[in-house]
């Protein structure tokens, strides 16, 4: 199985016996996600809106690495078709060594699944289930029983500082609680990536701190690579690497 998913490295969690995803085999490269001239253009009616003009991009395995640029300059977008979540209008993406637009729904959804771990803008979190639940449920869509999955559910909940909330449902929480959630949900599976967007976007110095802490961690323990598009200059700051996205190219920070 490790062979199959070389971003797997010793202690990350491995898909349950008969969940086996229909991947094709990948080489191990080193890197988590590469892109090649990597484009999108948004078309509204017949108007064409070009966002990203060619991205070339390597994120190494263990790599944290920050990517800042202006409202509407294309982050969100970008980090979607890094995750596999979008096609680009030309380019590639390869996720561990796997070319992305060579697959599909399902198998992306695998890989996804078991590979990246993602922070939404807007924490798309399931408003009628409880952060429990909300975090353990890439732990559920693996198999994995709920026994399991909501006692590592709850310690996740725990390191982002919730451990008083994993009964409340996402209406009954905080803007702040509301992203520490989706941010454990993103950590549950120990990803080989995570990608974040403006990750600490609602949450105070303090805790903004706190989760730069956590991932750090998370960066040393588990050689986990993190890929964090953020407006705050000083957390951008502390990662190893720091991109500008501007008119739809990335240029060094
Ligand atoms: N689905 C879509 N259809 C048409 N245009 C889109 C779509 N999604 C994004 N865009 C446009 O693409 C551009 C980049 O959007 P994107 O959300 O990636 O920006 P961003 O850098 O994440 O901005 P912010 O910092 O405000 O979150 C914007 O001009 C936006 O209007
Ligand atoms: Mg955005």
């Amino acid at each position: 199985m490790s062979k199959q998913y070389p971003g797997w490295e010793r202690g990350r969690p491995r898909p349950h016996a008969g969940e086996t995803p229909a991947l094709p085999k990948m080489q191990d490269t080193g890197m988590v996600i590469s892109c090649r001239g990597l484009r999108k253009t948004f078309v509204i009616g017949k108007l064409d809106v070009p966002v990203l003009k060619g991205i070339d991009l390597d994120v190494q395995r263990g790599e944290r690495l920050a990517i800042v640029g202006a409202s509407g300059s294309g982050k969100s977008t970008l980090l979607h078709l890094l995750g596999g979540l979008d096609s680009g209008s030309g380019g590639s993406v390869q996720i561990l060594g796997q070319e992305v637009q060579q697959m599909n729904e399902v198998q992306r959804g695998e890989l996804r699944n078991h590979a990246l771990g993602f922070v939404y803008q807007f924490h798309h979190l399931l408003p009628e289930f409880t952060a429990l639940e909300n975090v353990a449920m890439p732990l559920f869509i693996r198999g994995m029983k709920s026994t399991e999955a909501k006692p590592r559910a709850a310690a996740m909940l725990e390191q982002v500082g919730l451990a008083q909330r994993i009964q409340h449902l996402p209406s009954e929480l905080s803007g702040g609680e509301r992203q520490r959630v989706a941010v454990a949900r993103a950590l549950v599976t120990e990803p080989a990536c995570v990608l974040a967007d403006e990750p600490t976007g609602n949450l105070d110095r303090g805790s903004a701190h706190a989760l730069f802490e956590l991932m750090q961690q998370l960066n040393t323990k588990f050689n986990t690579s993190f890929i964090v598009v953020t407006h705050d200059l000083e957390l951008a700051g502390r990662m190893q690497r720091c991109l500008r996205l501007v008119d739809g190219v990335l240029l060094q920070g």
